[in-house]
């Protein structure tokens, strides 16, 4: 089985939740790690949580909707690692409005963080990639990269969209040795909702109920790294109702429709 051991692994968003507990179990398995977010304080304070010495943690902080620094930064990590092996995706942002009430630059900024993003720094890392004959992108979508619910249009729309982009990448790439994990988590317990946008792209500012009963970002991220060491193509992380409902919309959708139109507006 694959092992992270001296590993590259470039994490995006690590300076909180599900991306900074992947750096605090990345560093247990003795990955080198670059971390970006726009927080470079709140990245400092995980690479001191990581214990690894000083030249395996590169903080790069970086705004993933800045397309242009895509290339940049790539050269930055190349310079200080010579290689990437890992590439996770995780930087996100959800959203906490109805259609009718959001404005469109909401809708672009969802797009720009939670979809976009990825696409300009996948292309930043892959000719690398491809030479050195081999890579793991990690794309972190969710369950509503599957399902559509209430007053997260946006962010389904954006999370469904890595789906159709990095299932072609991963046909694409078969030759190259290049693999793709898709990783759908349910309700975890991290500051998701309290980052959230409303209609006006303003902070939802709380933590949901869901959040707050879902399982910790340390499960979610031990049990995405033995996904990803499994080489799974797609995996879904969470209670048994979200995972549930990922089932139910394939074998039962209009059970699913029903359920999802009278669920509480969270
Ligand atoms: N928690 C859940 O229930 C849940 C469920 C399904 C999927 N997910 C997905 O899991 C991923 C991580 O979310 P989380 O739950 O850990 O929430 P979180 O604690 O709010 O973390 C979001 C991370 O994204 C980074 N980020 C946001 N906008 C950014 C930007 N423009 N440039 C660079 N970094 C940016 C943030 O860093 P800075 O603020 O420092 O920029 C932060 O580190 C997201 O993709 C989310 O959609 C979460």
């Amino acid at each position: 089985m694959t092992t992270f051991k001296n590993k590259v692994v470039w994490i995006t968003g690590a300076s909180s939740g599900i991306g900074e507990a992947l750096a605090l179990a990345l560093a247990q398995e003795g990955a080198r790690l670059v971390l970006t977010g726009r927080r470079e304080e709140e990245l400092e304070r995980v690479k001191v949580l990581t214990g690894l010495p000083t030249t395996d943690v590169l903080v790069l902080p970086l705004d993933v909707t800045q397309f242009e620094m895509a290339l940049p930064a790539t050269d930055k990590v190349i310079r200080h690692f010579q290689q990437i092996d890992y590439m996770i995706h995780n930087a996100g942002v959800s959203q906490r409005s109805y259609v009718r009430d959001t404005d469109l630059e909401v809708y672009r900024r969802l797009m720009d963080v939670d979809f976009f993003s990825t696409v300009a720094l996948t292309k930043a890392i892959l000719p690398g990639m491809i030479q050195q004959r081999s890579g793991h992108i990690v794309v972190i979508s969710s369950v509503a990269g599957k399902i559509g619910t209430l007053m997260r249009s946006g962010y389904n729309a954006a999370k469904h969209a890595l789906h159709g982009f990095y299932d072609s990448l991963r046909a694409e790439s078969y030759y190259d040795n290049i693999q793709v994990t898709i990783v759908c988590p349910g309700y975890i317990k991290t500051d998701i909702s309290v980052n959230a946008l409303n209609e006006k792209g303003q902070k939802h500012g709380k933590r949901d109920e869901n959040q707050e009963k879902g399982i910790t970002a340390g499960e979610c991220a031990q049990r995405i790294l033995d996904a990803v060491k499994k080489e799974k193509k797609e995996v879904y992380i969470g209670g048994f109702t979200e995972v549930a409902a990922v089932y139910l919309k394939r074998f039962w959708p209009s059970l699913l429709y029903k359920m999802v139109r009278k669920a509480a507006p969270q």
